[in-house]
């Protein structure tokens, strides 16, 4: 598949998608949100491909928030549309997605960058990375996603104090607040995401991609996310990975997935 604004590598069973507009800091325009969709769907339909690292081009930025340009005319009804679209067709089909993703957030994760690499199941960022939800200093809120999956991953309190003062926080308050799970420095940023995807892609991808949605089921409202685990508990037992894990164990060798 050909991208103009992203860039799409498989290997080792890891699918690389690097956001690549680095002149305007790797901002999220239409066309990008488009073509990213695209490729995450590509790899959640793809059984070769186990796990997403997702990063930005070049050492400045993640992706610096949605793209002002595009938006700055827009009416009332362009705007909401602007946040409908985005979040059904990119992030909340990101967080939703059977195939795990990390963010590898290696510069500025601003607006719409920060909801992107939240809404991804795994975040981690370099020392020089940024990240804030400075969206208010323009007049408007975040639209990504950014209100609930910020209160969800850092609690309410520091959610309303990132979001209202427009500020940036670096890698280690991230990582205290939870926002991240680890630091490190940019050349070793995505070792390290590799390192994170070589122990996920060893285990069953049909097990994941349920304990993915059991797990993202308790964030949903009017869902009970334990009735979910029992079902996709037992919707494991029909599987031939469930077979290949436990013959597995019981025969002291290593599954193969
Ligand atoms: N949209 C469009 N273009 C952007 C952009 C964005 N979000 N962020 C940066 N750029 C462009 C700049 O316009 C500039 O382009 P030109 O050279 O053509 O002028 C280029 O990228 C480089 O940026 P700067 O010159 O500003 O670089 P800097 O080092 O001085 O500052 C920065 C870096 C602090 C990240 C600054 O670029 C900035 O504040 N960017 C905007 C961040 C922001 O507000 N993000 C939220 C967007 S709104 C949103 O995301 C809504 C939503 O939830 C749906």
């Amino acid at each position: 598949m050909d991208y103009k604004n992203i860039l799409f590598e498989c290997k080792n069973a890891i699918a690389y998608i690097t956001i690549n507009r680095s002149k305007q800091l790797n901002a999220l325009n239409a066309e990008t949100i488009a073509e990213l969709s695209s490729a995450i769907t590509l790899a959640e339909n793809d059984k070769s491909i186990k796990c997403m690292i997702i990063t930005g081009a070049e050492d400045k930025a993640f992706v610096a928030g949605a793209d002002i340009k595009e938006f700055a005319n827009y009416s009332k009804k362009e705007g909401e549309n602007l946040a409908r679209k985005g979040q059904e067709s990119l992030f909340d089909l990101l967080e939703n997605c059977g195939t795990p993703s990390i963010a590898a957030i290696n510069g500025f994760a601003l607006g719409g960058g920060l909801e992107l690499a939240m809404a991804c199941h795994i975040r981690i960022a370099s020392e020089n990375a940024k990240m804030g939800l400075p969206e208010v200093s323009l007049g408007v809120i975040p639209g990504y996603g950014g209100t609930q999956r910020l209160a969800n991953l850092v609690g309410k309190g520091k959610a309303m104090e990132m979001i209202t003062t427009a500020g940036m926080i670096l890698a280690a308050d991230a990582k205290s607040w939870g926002l991240v799970n680890y630091f490190c420095t940019q050349e070793k940023l995505i070792p390290l995401a590799e390192k994170i995807a070589s122990k996920i892609i060893r285990n069953s991808p049909s097990a994941i991609a349920k304990a993915i949605k059991a797990v993202n089921a308790g964030f949903e409202e009017g869902i009970n996310g334990f009735e979910v685990e029992k079902k996709e508990f037992g919707n494991c037992f029909e599987s031939e990975e469930f077979k290949e894990g436990t013959n597995a164990f019981l025969e002291k060798r290593k599954a193969n997935f």
